[in-house]
């Protein structure tokens, strides 16, 4: 597979976050069709309106849960995809409520699709990991043979699904890339329940109540704005040196917590009190991805610059609350 152009691909997970973005450069990439499949758990119909408005007659949405075998077959035989990416989870923060739950899902999604590509019915998966598989950082920078220490429920399941998956690969000799995003974020990221740093702290910056930070803020995140993962993520889909990997998606960057907070803050003018709130349980303490893999399969990564990416998702989260 050479481009994306004329392309019939699957989005699990494709009205969230990440999943809507990929969904709007495959669009732009030429792709014949898109079809999202989503629960609409965290999931927005917003989120695939600009989609919708450009390339409406592309664009499919199943509402359906990607783990149900039956379901994606069915979708599978209707919509004859090249590739799909794999972008169906519940948020992080969802393993403290409902930890069974936080962890299954991701394994019958990689279950599913497993077996999908077993019987022919998917020619090709991007399978979307987590850098959260790692755990807190043993060494740093963190390569992708880093062991895997998952802290959360959601980590081991997404653990999981690799594991799974790099197995159908070994036994069926199948077509699959596993990426492990860092931290993203951007616009479009959910800043209602489960919401991670960056929405959260901009919400509590436009409703004018103070940022909370969780422990001493000095846990560190590589963050990586969400279009320069999603261009990462799409160039590695059609690469065929790519097939079989497990590649990390980051900045190469280390940020503590409260560089984030304190920067937010400069970006909206808040010079009032910053809440210290106690520490999360099961918070990773430091995290930077080594992504020389990447830039050796794709001939360099350019981050964008952490502090306007953060002035454009801040504006576009105040652009969201005035409209
Ligand atoms: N946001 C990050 O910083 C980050 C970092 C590393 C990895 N990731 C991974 O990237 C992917 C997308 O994350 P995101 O931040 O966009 O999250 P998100 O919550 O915005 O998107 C996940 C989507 O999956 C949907 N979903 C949940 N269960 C489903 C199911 N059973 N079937 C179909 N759809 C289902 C949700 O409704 C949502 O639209 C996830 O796999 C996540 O693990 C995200």
């Amino acid at each position: 597979m050479s481009d994306l152009s004329g392309a019939r691909i699957v989005v699990t997970g494709g009205a969230g976050f990440i999943g809507s973005h990929l969904v709007d450069a495959l669009l732009a990439a030429g792709a014949e069709s898109v079809v999202v499949v989503d629960t609409f758990f965290l999931g927005r119909e917003e989120n695939l309106e600009a989609a919708r408005a450009q390339h409406g007659d592309a664009l499919t949405v199943y509402r359906e849960d990607a783990g149900d075998l039956g379901a994606m077959t069915a979708i599978c035989r209707a919509e004859r995809p090249d590739l799909a990416f794999n972008l169906a989870t519940k948020a992080l923060l969802y393993s403290f409520f409902n930890p069974v739950g936080a962890f299954t899902v991701n394994v019958a999604i990689a279950t599913a699709l497993a077996e999908l590509l077993r019987t022919g019915l998917l020619p090709r998966l991007v399978h979307v990991s987590s850098s959260e598989v790692y755990g807190t950082a043993q060494q740093i920078s963190m390569s992708e043979a880093h062991p895997l220490l998952a802290e959360t429920s959601y980590a081991a399941g997404k653990a999981a699904a690799d594991l799974l998956l790099m197995s159908y690969v070994n036994m069926y000799d199948l077509d699959v890339v596993t990426v492990r995003p860092f931290n993203n974020y951007g616009p479009r990221q959910n800043d209602d329940a489960f919401a991670a740093i960056v929405p959260l702290t901009i919400k509590r910056l436009l409703d004018g109540s103070p940022p909370v930070i969780e422990g001493d803020g000095l846990q560190t995140r590589d963050f990586i704005y969400v279009q320069d993962a999603v261009a990462a993520i799409l160039r590695l889909a059609t690469l065929d040196a790519a097939l079989g990997q497990t590649l990390n998606v980051g900045s190469g960057r280390e940020t503590a917590i409260r560089e984030i907070v304190d920067t937010l803050c400069e970006i909206a003018g808040y010079t009032g009190e910053i809440v210290q709130a106690p520490a999360r349980t099961a918070d990773v303490r430091r995290h930077r991805a080594d992504v020389s893999r990447v830039e050796t399969l794709l001939g360099g990564v350019a981050p964008t610059d952490l502090r306007d990416g953060l002035e454009w998702t801040y504006s576009w989260h105040a652009a969201a609350v005035g409209s």
